[in-house]
């Protein structure tokens, strides 16, 4: 069985966001499985080529695109430890620039219709004319979601499976824009309304086989939560073919033993080293240096829906009750400016650092207690299953990923605090109950020990992978 995995985003080559977490790791744990894995992405810009060793094959071809013609090359990763292959497709005026998505300032490039219709395209011709071989194809999010359609339209067998990483984002393209598709897929297209068509439901139609990325958000999704009445009824036509398979993590890459950012190691056995962490994490983002006050990290793009209107709220009542705060992300100025605010009024106790920035990822992972993430939905979240292998306890609403990952403390069970429903009250109800467990050492050390002790490395889920593809 020969995989071909598709992805907008692959980590550590290019990254907005978890997406790029599992394209990076996931192909890599289902090697072992398959005949061969190679993953599809687009090389962007920001790529360095020089550093990560990625080098043209020689194969070239084009893509007759309406009233344009685009030429595009293959390069091909050369990595002596990857077992997986990665095949970037080189197209300088789509994809040679800075961004993924968007310009500097947030907003998408105006192309992205063009640029994403072009990137399955190529996909499509480098399986057909065999320079690369699919028995199988693994789309990922609305980026891909055309190659189910587009696949049926070839002489090829490939079976093809769909994974939806996040439902809020649809890729709604019109009809109009498709100039450059061919007829035969236009005329499958499902639109939703004034001639609009969801790339993002067309793959979930049209796939073999569809997934999202943890049990309890395919169950939200099928329960039509958050989920408009047209998509709904795609999503109920999907049922017999829809599960939910939660996400690994990169166990080497996010390693409190051996994390390359971090300037302590430490395991379950051996814990001091994570103090020491907390003194360099205050210290480096400008906290006042006392160890013993509770400190909450957070680590996320800054959107409503990861839950920054409640935790915006409570800034002020939990300062003053002696936490302290450190946030890392970027996204909408609104909540921008509010971090930005909390931090200018109360100097010493919250810091802020507004953009993307690996190493102080890795040092909030080993240096908070508290890892805060109330999202009003997530899918499958990382940052979650990071947070527990490094002993730093996650604070999570019960939605999606997060209720199937952290369980609730209750005294000698339990692995962070889950709270629901999605409330200001509700969530403060639950960092009060944080800071009540975190003056008792004797049951933080617990705690610490029972969320370190969870097991999220890709195995389980490479195997339900695999059985899936067998399926
Ligand atoms: C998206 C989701 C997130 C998930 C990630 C990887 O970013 O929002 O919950 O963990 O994709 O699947």
């Amino acid at each position: 069985m020969n995989l071909v995995f598709v992805s907008a985003e692959a980590a550590p080559f290019s990254k907005a966001g978890g997406l790029a977490d599992v394209a990076g790791s996931l192909p890599e744990a289902l090697t072992p499985y398959l005949d061969s894995v190679t993953t599809i992405t687009p090389l962007y810009g920001q790529i360095d080529t020089e550093k990560h060793n990625i080098l043209a094959t020689g194969e070239r071809g084009h893509i007759d695109m309406g009233e344009e013609t685009f030429h595009y090359a293959l390069h091909q990763l050369n990595d002596p430890d990857a077992t997986a292959h990665v095949i970037f497709i080189e197209c300088a005026p789509l994809f040679g620039r800075q961004g993924i998505y968007t310009k500097a300032n947030g907003e998408g490039f105006d192309d992205n219709n063009i640029r994403y219709f072009f990137f399955q395209l190529v996909v499509l011709d480098v399986l057909t004319r065999g320079i690369v071989k699919a028995d199988l194809l693994h789309c990922n999010d609305h980026h891909t979601g055309l190659l189910p359609l587009l696949l049926k339209d070839t002489d090829l067998s490939t079976r093809t499976v769909f994974t939806i990483h996040n439902f809020l984002y649809h890729g709604h393209f019109s009809v109009a824009d498709c100039a450059n598709l061919p007829d035969g897929i236009v005329k499958h297209l499902t639109r939703t309304q004034w001639d609009n068509f969801s790339a993002l439901l067309e793959g979930i139609d049209h796939s073999d086989v569809v997934t999202t990325v943890s049990p309890g958000y395919a169950k939200e999704l099928i329960e039509g939560i958050n989920v408009d009445a047209h998509s709904h009824t795609i999503l109920q036509r999907a049922i017999h073919k829809f599960s939910g398979i939660v996400n690994g993590i990169d166990t080497s890459y996010w390693n409190p033993e051996k994390d390359q950012y971090t300037p302590h190691h430490y395991s379950a056995e051996n814990i001091h080293g994570k103090m020491d962490n907390k003194l360099a994490l205050l210290k480096e983002t400008g906290l006042d240096a006392d160890t013993d006050a509770p400190l909450f990290g957070s680590i996320s793009r800054l959107v409503e829906n990861k839950g920054f209107p409640l935790i915006v709220d409570l800034l002020d009542e939990f300062v003053a009750l002696g936490a302290k705060f450190v946030f890392l992300g970027s996204g909408d100025p609104v909540i921008t400016d509010q971090l930005q605010s909390a931090q200018q009024k109360h100097p010493g106790r919250i810091a802020f650092d507004a953009g993307f920035n690996e190493p102080l990822a890795h040092l909030i992972e080993a240096g908070s207690d508290i890892f805060l993430m109330p999202s009003r939905f997530e899918p499958c979240g990382l940052n979650q299953l990071y947070s527990l292998r490094y002993g730093t306890i996650p604070l999570v609403n019960r939605t999606g990923g997060l209720g199937d990952t952290v369980s609730d403390y209750k005294g000698n069970d339990g692995t962070g605090f889950v709270f629901e429903p999605y409330e200001l009250d509700a969530l403060r109800n639950a960092m009060k109950r944080t800071l009540q467990v975190f003056k008792s050492e004797d049951q933080w050390s617990s705690l610490i020990q029972r969320a370190m002790a969870e097991d999220f490395s890709w195995d389980q889920s490479a195997k339900q992978y695999y059985n899936l593809y067998k399926s």
